[in-house]
């Protein structure tokens, strides 16, 4: 199997490393984008609707100032620049998503917009060209609209729909692309069918439609993996993975209560996507089963709101995927109670979040925490960063500042405790629609200018600070203790 020769060369090299502050020989290090965020371009070409399209412009109030990914980086005509900006950045990875309706207007794949096809191309042959891997997203929460008219991701069918635009991809950037990650968090977008009001589709069904909406997500990300394995692997010789979001998840106190509030914490919020790929087991963590079919009882059901998984799509997830993709911003602060409305997933977990906190040593924890779990994936950081609140402008001290500890606390995973990282790529390139706050929340390591029809970038001191660290392929020695 793929992971394991991976694993093995991955472990090799952390074997040969030495000291604690070296990215081991071939790690990957770069920086992430998503389609909405920056491409502009929203109706160019022949792209069809996507339902972030769709909500902002019928709901501008969503959003933030009436921002909206109408324009936004303007990355569609900019990609060049992107690429030399990622180049500057000493990157050898760029992880991107593609717009699915860019590729297939209706969502399916009566139409297949050719222009669409070009432009991905063009971006893939440019970072080729400029000794930068490609990483691709297929889905970064842009649904096409024509498939949230039939319900989205809470019809099953959907799964389907999501094989048919995989298959496109692997035909036609396959030759090139070596990195798949199917899904990025499908526990923030599923939120848009669940509690989260404003993320798109905003259908809200509290504690029903986000379980249907992971169900079919889940199933849709093992279809692709094994279309890949069974169709693509031999000739093209790439990854696929999924990326999850986890947060550092530490106990308020340390009484065996607060402990166990972290377990089940960790469970909901991580296991029920991860549980049913990477452990041994498969299927949804027990605790889930358990608290979701008894609440549903409770509530007077008579069928469970956690939907259930036959005995043959629980063997055909359990290893579906090469490698562990993790997006990492902070830490919660958990303890045992009862929050969120009913029903909700929340309500669900028996979980009080008390505090937010940026601790890079949760950090370590978290990844450590993840090896031990699901022992035998590779993990790529997909995700990590940093945006102040307010805070805007080129001196952003307090941006290198935390790229400096987590990435210590990240090499210190790596090199001290052995957990298998092979990559990390930091959110975000520049600037840019941090969806709902618009352009007001700010994570580039480039600032944009969106104010000027140019979208003028220019790079933040995070730049300078990043490009040594990725040039040097080390941390400071200093900053180790
Ligand atoms: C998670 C998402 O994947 C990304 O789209 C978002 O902008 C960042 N985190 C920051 O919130």
């Amino acid at each position: 199997m793929l992971k394991l020769i991976l694993l093995a060369t991955v472990l090799a090299v952390a074997a040969a490393q030495t000291a604690v502050n070296q990215f081991p020989e071939g790690f990957l290090l770069g920086a992430a984008t998503a389609a909405y965020q920056i491409e502009g371009g929203w109706n160019e070409d022949g792209k069809g609707e996507n339902i972030w399209d769709h909500m902002l412009h019928e709901h501008p109030e969503y959003g933030t100032n009436g921002n909206n990914g109408d324009v936004a980086c303007d990355s569609y005509h900019k990609y060049q620049e992107d690429v030399q900006m990622l180049k500057a950045l000493n990157a050898n990875v760029y992880r991107f998503s593609i717009s699915w309706a860019r590729i297939l207007p209706t969502g399916d794949v009566d139409v297949i917009n050719q222009p669409g096809i070009e432009y991905y191309n063009n971006l893939i042959n440019e970072l080729l060209a400029n000794g930068i891997q490609p990483m691709v997203t297929m889905y970064h929460w842009d649904l096409p609209q024509a498939l949230q008219y039939i319900g989205g991701w809470p019809n099953p069918l959907l799964a389907d729909y999501f094989v048919e635009y995989a298959r496109v991809l692997f035909e036609n950037f396959g030759d090139r692309v070596k990195w798949w990650i199917t899904f990025n968090e499908p526990a923030s977008f599923t939120g848009g069918y669940g509690s989260s009001g404003l993320q798109a589709p905003s259908q809200n069904a509290s504690g029903i439609g986000d379980y249907l909406a992971t169900h079919t997500v889940l199933r849709a990300h093992g279809l692709v993996y094994h279309l890949y394995d069974e169709q693509y692997r031999a000739t093209q010789n790439g990854s696929v993975g999924i990326t999850l979001n986890i947060a550092g998840t530490e106990p308020l106190t340390n009484s065996t209560e607060d402990l166990e509030a972290v377990e089940r914490s960790l469970q909901f919020e991580a296991g029920h996507y991860a549980h049913p790929i990477f452990s041994q087991d498969g299927d949804y963590p027990a605790i889930m089963r358990e608290r979701v079919d008894a609440n549903s009882a409770a509530e007077g059901r008579p069928r469970s709101r956690l939907p259930t998984f036959t005995q043959e799509e629980i063997a055909y997830l359990r290893g579906s995927s090469d490698f562990f993709g993790v997006n990492h911003y902070y830490t919660n602060i958990v303890t045992s109670g009862e929050s969120g409305i009913s029903p909700s997933k929340t309500r669900d977990s028996g979980i009080v979040s008390t505090a937010i906190r940026p601790y890079p040593w949760a950090f370590r924890n978290i990844l450590n925490w993840i090896a031990n779990e699901y022992p035998g994936y590779p993990i790529i950081v997909t995700e990590n960063g940093f945006a102040a609140l307010g805070y805007g402008g080129l001196n952003d001290t307090y941006r290198i500042i935390y790229y400096r500890a987590y990435l210590t606390a990240l090499l210190q995973a790596v090199n001290t405790d052995g957990v298998p990282l092979i990559g990390y790529t930091a959110w975000s390139l520049m600037d840019n629609l941090e969806w709902n706050s618009g352009f007001t929340v700010k994570y580039g390591l480039y600032e944009v200018d969106f104010d000027s029809p140019n979208r003028t970038r220019t790079p933040k001191d995070s730049v300078a600070f990043l490009s040594q660290v990725y040039g040097s392929r080390e941390v400071p020695q200093d900053y180790f203790y």
